[in-house]
């Protein structure tokens, strides 16, 4: 079954999630692209009336995160807390309204993945099998292809990958890396022997055939598919060896489930939560309404286009073998680019959320982001320029506009009260009627046609307003009710179009209520008009977008980097849909530069003068660097692995001629070169004795 017909009468029972995210590092505008596309259809089918509920959770286990919080000398379960705490921050301030918020490392997780693992095991779609795997020595562990190194098997690229060469495209298995090395402790890696459990996916080839089939995909990913049934389904390994972050297989001590097993449990464990919570029991919202076999709710994932195969062939295998019911259907999207390219660090288009809000209102973003999305899963471009000329022309110029041309005289001339009825109704009919084809386009998750019409209907309204010239009404004299009726049509027209906005925009949609003194706008409240009825003063919903915000994002984004000890242009950056082992893959050797833009790097020995905590960035030192005469104040993000006392009178190598940074504590004169992993792996350069403060390193 698909989305349903939007003029379907019953309250329909919808469960909504997105994918979740990694507990291991910062939400980025990236990740946004599919909260805001999901919070915009939940708000949709909630503004219609539907029973609908939206749930997502932190993806808290695994081996980068265990490593991660190991790098940091914190527990995972003190990461996990860490980072879930900023990424519910992050989107509330984006206003992605999740009903609940929950985490993959909890008992109702644990709950429904021993339930889920032991009902399929019990009918004999889990078996055991013993493989060969990659054994770290010094670190005592089994490692993941990602975290094993070496040169290509096929072109002899350096430093690449376990399981595929970035520099020629081959994929193979690390045992064929030449000299390979773990990427943990830099130990040769040996092969060692474990017993996995497997998931007898074949054995679900049937059920999967007909799922796929049934219209809950998209038809690109129905095609891919069916090349993956043609390529034939195999075992899938759901067991990992200690040392690991996550759940204890009940009858296999020492072994746990692995990451993507209990990743879209946490959809369930989710709702489990919720339902068990105070507003859950309130709403008389049951687990196995939504969950059961024949369970009649619907059941959305919104999804990257880069993890269909976990979601459209695994998960629906594990909850029809654990008598679950299957989802309604799977909604992939593509990646983001900015500017038509990959997001960078290097020119601070990777934007963490965080950065994004210190300068913007995180409406603009949903609205641009709203027009810019199909139902498909074609990638979607963040054109900087083409964003602000949007939202200023669009949001700004005709919406907000509409109110800001009306409402004053409504408050200097008419006692701030809306006329007992509109002078042209039938031009309010008529937008009432455009609504339908509006919602069906929600429906249909094709936003970028929604937010054409609705702004088409905008320029209707101004057209409205142009043509009645309230202005040249307003001076004429006994022509008050005449100008109360321009402004209430107006008024109204205005209201029509920000209810129609409202899940794409649901902060300024508040704005507007305040402004109408309205009870929050539902769907069907529109059709009525809102007359004899007093407004509140009008404040300006929206501002221009200012060049000088967007170029202070892309600024704070590079600084950003300078704080996390990075250097500008490495890779781990660029990561469009980003890798669990970002933060501590090796940089792959980057594209080579020529001697030229070399020697203009003027590398020079300093003495550490002085070294102190920054107040309000706990990565960050103040350094305070003597070059032989000329002292720099240098920001580095290396306190995680130094203590201030320990750096005082050392030698080491900076960048003397890095154009001058402005941060936000102050203004960093260079860098200091250091290397490593990050946190406390990271070792800045020590000369040899004999080397002086200020001399040319060459
Ligand atoms: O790819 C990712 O970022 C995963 N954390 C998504 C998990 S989605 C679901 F399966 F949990
Ligand atoms: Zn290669």
């Amino acid at each position: 079954m698909t989305a349903s017909d939007p003029s379907q009468t019953t309250r329909r029972d919808i469960l909504i999630t997105s994918a979740l995210p990694y507990a291991n590092g910062p939400i980025h505008i990236g990740h946004l692209v599919e909260y805001i596309q999901t919070d915009i259809w939940a708000r949709f089918q909630k503004l219609r009336g539907q029973n609908c509920w939206y749930v997502c959770a932190d993806d808290a286990h695994g081996t980068p995160i265990m490593l991660k919080a190991r790098a940091e000398g914190i527990t995972p379960e003190a990461l996990i807390a860490r980072v879930a705490q900023e990424h519910k921050a992050d989107f509330a301030a984006f206003r992605i309204g999740f009903d609940n918020y929950h985490s993959t490392h909890s008992e109702e997780n644990r709950y429904c993945a021993t339930l889920i693992y032991e009902r399929n095991r019990d009918k004999g779609h889990v078996e055991s099998r013993t493989i060969e795997q990659a054994f770290d020595p010094v670190e005592q562990m089994f490692l993941p292809d990602r975290f094993i190194k070496g040169e290509c098997p096929k072109c002899g690229a350096a430093d690449q990958y376990g399981d595929n060469c970035e520099a020629c495209g081959a994929s193979y298995s690390p045992a064929e890396l030449k000299n390979p090395r773990s990427v943990v402790s830099g130990a040769v890696p040996e092969q060692r022997e474990s017993e996995h459990l497997f998931f007898r996916l074949a054995d679900f080839e049937p059920m999967l055939r007909e799922w796929t089939r049934g219209g809950g995909l998209q038809a690109q990913v129905a095609n891919k598919l069916d090349e993956w049934f043609d390529a034939g389904l195999k075992g899938w390994d759901i067991s990992r060896d200690a040392p690991y972050f996550g759940f204890e297989i009940p009858d296999h001590p020492g072994k746990f489930f692995y990451v993507w097993l209990d990743a879209p449990i946490g959809y369930m464990a989710s709702f489990k939560q919720l339902c068990e919570s105070e507003r859950g029991r309130a709403a008389g919202l049951d687990f196995d309404a939504f969950w059961g076999k024949d369970s009649a709710a619907e059941l959305y994932h919104f999804i990257g286009k880069d993890i269909i195969y976990f979601h459209a062939l695994f998960w629906p295998a594990m909850l029809h073998g654990a008598d679950f019911r299957t989802p309604t259907a799977v909604f992939a999207h593509g990646f983001l680019t900015v500017d038509g390219q990959k997001m960078s660090k290097s020119r601070g288009t990777f934007i963490k959320a965080r950065t994004y809000l210190d300068h913007l209102n995180p409406e603009y973003l949903r609205y641009y982001f709203a027009a810019k999305l199909g139902p498909g899963v074609d990638d979607i471009d963040l054109s900087l320029d083409d964003f602000q000329a949007r939202v200023n022309a669009d949001l700004v110029g005709k919406v907000v506009n509409i109110a800001s041309r009306t409402a004053g005289f409504l408050t200097k001339r008419a006692g701030g009260r809306l006329a007992a009825e509109l002078p042209e109704p039938a031009l309010f009919e008529d937008f009432v009627a455009a609504g339908q084809s509006i919602a069906e386009a929600y429906e249909r998750r094709e936003f970028s046609r929604a937010v054409r019409e609705i702004m088409a209907l905008a320029d209707r309204a101004n057209q409205y307003i142009d043509e009645q010239a309230p202005w040249v009404v307003a001076k004429q004299d006994g022509q008050d009710a005449k100008l109360q009726g321009i402004c209430t049509e107006g008024l109204n027209l205005f209201r029509l179009l920000i209810g129609w906005l409202k899940p794409i925009l649901p902060g300024t949609a508040e704005a507007a209520e305040r402004f109408l003194q309205i009870e929050p706008l539902t769907w069907a409240d529109l059709a009525t008009p809102l007359l004899d009825h007093a407004i509140a003063k009008f404040e300006p919903l929206m501002v221009r977008v200012e060049p000088a915000q967007v170029a202070a994002v892309l600024e704070a984004s590079k600084e950003d980097l300078a704080a996390a000890g990075q250097p500008a242009g490495g890779q781990g950056a660029d990561a469009g849909a980003a890798a669990a082992t970002d933060h501590l893959a090796k940089d792959p050797i980057a594209d080579t530069i020529d001697f030229e833009t070399f020697a203009k790097v003027d590398l020079r020995i300093a003495r550490i003068a002085r070294a102190a905590p920054v107040e309000g960035a706990d990565k960050l030192l103040q350094l305070t660097l003597d070059l032989g005469g000329e002292t720099r104040n240098v920001f580095a993000g290396i306190s995680k692995a130094y203590a201030p006392a320990d750096l005082e009178g050392r030698l080491t190598v900076m960048v003397a001629n890095l154009a001058p940074r402005k941060m936000r504590f102050g203004v960093s004169e260079g860098m200091v070169l250091a290397a490593g992993p990050g946190g406390k792996d990271l070792f800045i350069l020590s000369p040899d004795a004999g080397a002086e403060p200020g001399m040319k390193v060459k």
